[in-house]
């Protein structure tokens, strides 16, 4: 008997564990920087009201229908609807996407780690932006310290996993995330005192699409994906843990609306700062930690807020983390009849690996690249722009071309309006979408 979530809470709460994490408060703020501010933020939030939401549905709905991991699971769906077994590869291609993004991720969940210990020791107080940026530059510069942090954070995130769902997960979720958003609002109000957020809420939502390119509209729907944690079976196997009678619409909906809050909140909060310190907004992933410390080190009770800043994001990232390799492990669990601690000791240990090449590739390593990319950029970039939306792509047809339709409905149990809403969507309009993003990327179809 596979265990499940305590109750619909639990399941909500886990599921926006998962979504709330570095693509919030990290990733977000420094993808809008790059890709030039408003457009980027536009696409982001079409993609995630058109894509996002109905998709979070589909994906809750094939994983609780399956209650398997996703590799099995898609089997298990393929053969109950009369499809091929091939669609058990959407599965593998969640085990894989989930293993890469967790090389880069724990790597800078390293870096959050590192900055709560430098919060904590005060050597925020009084920094200037030159300082804050020197300070950043001169730690990436290190291998062994990013690789003392990405172990310890491989090590708190094997640890969870091995532990299992319900008593691993769920204690874990509860407590932290009201918490960062506590303190994100804390920054914001911050911001509002004595940073420039009229600037910022230009930066962030005057429509200009002049800086509208086809790269930043893919980065954008790409980045949809990855907040929310969509198109990897990340979500697939927290549904598969969901008990029958929980509405699933309303848990997507709670899930999307927090997620989306706090990106918002914390781009307007770090933009406002960025401006009222002349920083560069497209500086790139080393943007909050470039900018947050002189914030802090302004601020009255700086220290103490810093330090639980970088302790409830590390927290966040954390959560997400163990939702990454959720799938591989219940894989290997359920698949391959390995133990829990054994599946999470193997599949940490490759993340590990691969991680390591990732910290590399920020010094030792920052010469090779790939059409201009490091490593770690390019790990961002297959995943995030590409097995991401595909993955989530296949499940969407899945659902409504391969799956029978009383199996949807009967999961979902929407009232017909809604449900035909739903069937739209993930029918023509969110394929629509990304197969034209995909198009319109590779020079077929020139849009923007
Ligand atoms: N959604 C997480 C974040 O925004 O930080 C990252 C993530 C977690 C992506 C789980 C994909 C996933 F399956």
């Amino acid at each position: 008997m596979r265990s499940h979530w305590s109750n619909r809470w639990a399941f909500i709460m886990a599921t926006a564990g998962s979504a709330v994490g570095l693509g919030n408060v990290w990733k977000f703020p420094y993808m809008t920087g790059t890709n030039g501010g408003s457009a980027f933020v536009l696409v982001y939030l079409l993609c995630v009201a058109l894509i996002g939401l109905p998709l979070m549905m589909t994906e809750i709905m094939l994983g609780r229908r399956a209650q398997r991991n996703p590799v099995d699971g898609m089997a298990y769906l393929a053969a109950e609807a009369g499809g091929s077994r091939w669609w058990q590869g959407v599965g593998y291609l969640g085990i894989a996407a989930g293993v890469l993004i967790l090389a880069f991720y724990s790597v800078v969940a390293g870096w959050v780690l590192d900055y709560g210990l430098r919060a904590a020791s005060g050597s925020f107080a009084g920094m200037t932006g030159a300082q804050a940026q020197g300070a950043f530059l001169d730690f990436l510069a290190d291998p062994f310290e990013l690789l003392f942090w990405h172990s310890a954070f491989m090590f708190m995130t094997m640890l969870v996993v091995a532990k299992g769902v319900t008593s691993g997960l769920e204690r874990a979720n509860k407590i932290m995330m009201p918490g960062l958003i506590a303190i994100l609002l804390i920054l914001l109000g911050y911001s509002l005192a004595v940073g420039d957020i009229d600037r910022s809420l230009d930066f962030m939502f005057r429509p200009d699409f002049s800086r509208i390119t086809p790269g930043a509209v893919l980065s954008a729907m790409g980045h949809s994906f990855f907040t929310l944690s969509l198109g990897m079976g990340a979500v697939m196997v927290y549904g598969s843990y969901l008990q029958r009678h929980v509405s699933i619409a309303r848990a997507a909906f709670y899930v999307v609306l927090t997620d989306t809050a706090i990106a918002l909140i914390a781009g307007v909060a770090i933009f406002a700062i960025v401006f009222a310190n002349h920083l560069e907004p497209a500086s790139g992933p080393g943007l909050i930690f470039q900018t947050l410390p002189i914030a802090f080190g302004q601020m009255p009770g700086g220290t103490l807020f810093a330090t639980l800043f970088f302790i409830l994001l590390a927290f966040a990232a954390w959560t997400s983390s163990i939702s990454l390799v959720e799938p591989a492990v219940a894989w290997l669990i359920e698949r391959h009849r390995l133990g829990r601690a054994r599946a999470a000791l193997l599949v940490g240990g490759l993340v590990w690996l691969l991680g390591i090449a990732v910290l590399l590739s920020f010094n030792a390593w920052s010469d090779i690249t790939l059409f201009g990319l490091n490593f770690f950029d390019q790990l961002d970039k297959l995943t995030t722009n590409i097995m991401l939306p595909l993955g989530g792509l296949l499940m969407a047809l899945f659902a409504v071309w391969v799956m029978r339709a009383a199996h949807a409905q009967e999961e979902l149990a929407l009232n017909e309006c809604n449900y035909r809403r739903w069937l739209f969507v993930t029918r023509y309009v969110a394929p629509a979408a990304i197969v034209l993003v995909f198009l319109n990327l590779i020079g077929l179809l020139p849009l923007v």
